[in-house]
């Protein structure tokens, strides 16, 4: 049987409100993705993973859901969307909408009547608890904001809980109703032709329902309480079992914001959960050999030939990589190779192919409650001053050296990184060892990591020079440099030296 797509695919995480705005309101919208396929296509990704679309309030800029099954105005309709839908399929993109099951906004109908009264047909569809206005029924904290994860409601003289923000209560999947209708979000979707699902914090799904204190000296992630419940688990299997009763592979990628590659492995099941867990370690890890050593390490351990990986080096909720490594577009560079020629289905975030950093947002245009907006600059097109967008001011600042970076300027630049992650997605594509085959280390000096891709007669080598100086990485038999992150001439024999801050893969000389 051929491989499912999505473990061959390269995955593009395209966040609504900063990738373009048609219609002049300072927010990016569907017909800006829209405009914007025939570029996705000749860079060459797979698929397009959109950030939340649906009505929301925005409290948390879409992740805080008013209605499962429609799309927020800002963004276009539901007509806007299937046209969307049916031009990326036409061009072979499949698309993935971010599903978000843990919470819904306060504002959802949902919500609305299930915090009404203690006496409604959703009464216990959030997770309410008893106690004194002055003490909430747990030590659990908010994410982002902190403070109690606890909100008390006069009406129903009652504390509800959100892991998030207090216009994010948790709902209750331990309710069948919820597991129903949540289900029904799924197939609304599903039926439309959606491809798949990127699933937010679904390792929170299942909770102890005595929901006890967590203990002093527990180490927490982030601000996020840590959940690692089984009843999660029994979840995740009935929204598989309901994604594989769909034709033409389906796919689920769970957030699971666990730092550990040995719980998050066990949210794939026995093939019967995830078909996908976003890995996260390698997001905190320095721009240096030993550390991804290690993570790779963890993910070769931790889900072996069982589980398929991921890999990321940016989103919408962290620093850009070209920030965290500093301005060196070396280093940028090098990190496309290792990230699109690892084992495992890479994830971009839009923009990465752009090489840009993060933002730097004035305290007065701080919008979101988590302080995450430097990241989620609008993406420059053009050199002119609106950067291709229809609006005076887009609803964040503009990336550092927007007019360079812009895909329009570098895309008349053969030797841009832009053109770089062309390349390597191509090379990716049409070798079966890079998309598809077993992993191996070769040995490097310090500093140095150097791997093997492997499938059939078909194999690559794959090299990452973390250090400033220039190294030698001694090989046998002559190799051909099929791509280099710059300063190594592609088409040439590999001299068996790898300048500072550089990467290369190899294809034997035939
Ligand atoms: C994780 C998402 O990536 C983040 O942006 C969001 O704020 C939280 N989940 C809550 O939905």
């Amino acid at each position: 049987m051929a491989d499912p797509w999505w473990e061959t695919g390269v995955v593009y995480q395209i966040y609504p409100r900063s990738f373009l705005d048609t219609d002049g309101d300072g927010v990016g919208d569907l017909d800006g993705i829209r405009s914007k396929l025939d570029y996705l296509e000749w860079l060459g990704v797979d698929a397009l993973w959109l950030s939340p679309i649906f009505p929301s309030p925005m409290t948390d800029f879409g992740y805080d859901v008013a209605d499962f099954c429609d799309v927020d105005p800002l963004f276009g309709d539901l007509a806007t969307f299937d046209a969307l839908l049916e031009e990326a399929h036409g061009r072979g993109l499949r698309v993935l909408l971010d599903w978000v099951p843990n919470h819904t906004s306060d504002q959802h109908p949902w919500f609305v009547e299930s915090s009404s009264s203690r006496d409604n047909a959703k009464v216990d569809w959030y997770w309410w608890r008893d106690g004194s206005p002055e003490a909430p029924p747990n030590n659990w904290e908010a994410a982002f904001v902190g403070g109690p994860a606890w909100t008390w409601h006069p009406p129903r003289e009652q504390w509800y809980l959100h892991n998030f923000l207090a216009t994010q209560p948790d709902l209750n999947w331990h309710n069948p109703e919820v597991v129903a209708a949540m289900h029904a979000t799924l197939r609304f979707w599903l039926d439309r032709g959606v491809d798949g699902f990127r699933m937010d914090v679904v390792h929170l799904l299942g909770k102890d329902p005595a929901l006890p204190d967590i203990p002093d000296g527990t180490e927490l992630i982030g601000r996020v309480n840590f959940h690692d419940w089984p009843h999660t688990h029994e979840i995740l299997r009935g929204v598989r079992a309901l994604l594989d009763s769909y034709p033409g592979d389906r796919v689920s990628v769970g957030e699971v914001y666990l730092l550990s590659t040995a719980l998050v492995a066990q949210y794939y099941g026995e093939g019967d959960e995830l078909h996908l867990a976003f890995n996260f370690p390698p997001l905190f890890a320095p721009w240096a050999a030993e550390p991804w050593r290690r993570r790779i390490g963890r993910v070769v351990e931790e889900l072996g030939d069982r589980h398929w990986p991921t890999w990321v080096l940016s989103n919408h909720d962290n620093a850009r990589h070209a920030t965290r490594y500093g301005a060196d577009e070396r280093k940028t560079r090098a990190a496309a190779v290792l990230l699109l020629t690892l084992r495992g289905t890479p994830f971009l975030y839009a923009g990465e192919e752009l090489g840009l950093e993060d933002a730097v947002v004035s305290a007065e245009r701080v919008v979101d409650p988590g302080g995450r907006d430097g990241c989620r600059a609008p993406i420059p097109w053009t050199a002119d001053a609106a950067h291709g967008w229809a609006s005076d001011e887009p609803w964040l600042p503009w990336p550092p050296d927007s007019a360079r970076r812009c895909a329009e300027t570098q895309q008349r630049q053969p030797g841009s990184i832009l053109h770089l992650y062309r390349r390597l997605l191509r090379a990716r594509r049409h070798s079966p060892a890079l998309s598809a085959g077993s992993f191996a280390w070769l040995d490097a000096t310090d500093g140095v990591l150097a791997y093997m891709r492997t499938s059939g007669d078909d194999c690559r080598t794959v090299i990452v020079n973390f250090t400033d100086a220039s190294t030698p990485v001694p090989l046998d038999g002559p190799w051909v440099v099929e791509v280099a992150s710059n300063g190594v001439t592609e088409g040439s024999t590999f001299a068996g030296e790898l300048p500072a801050f550089q990467a290369v893969v190899l294809r034997p000389a035939t």
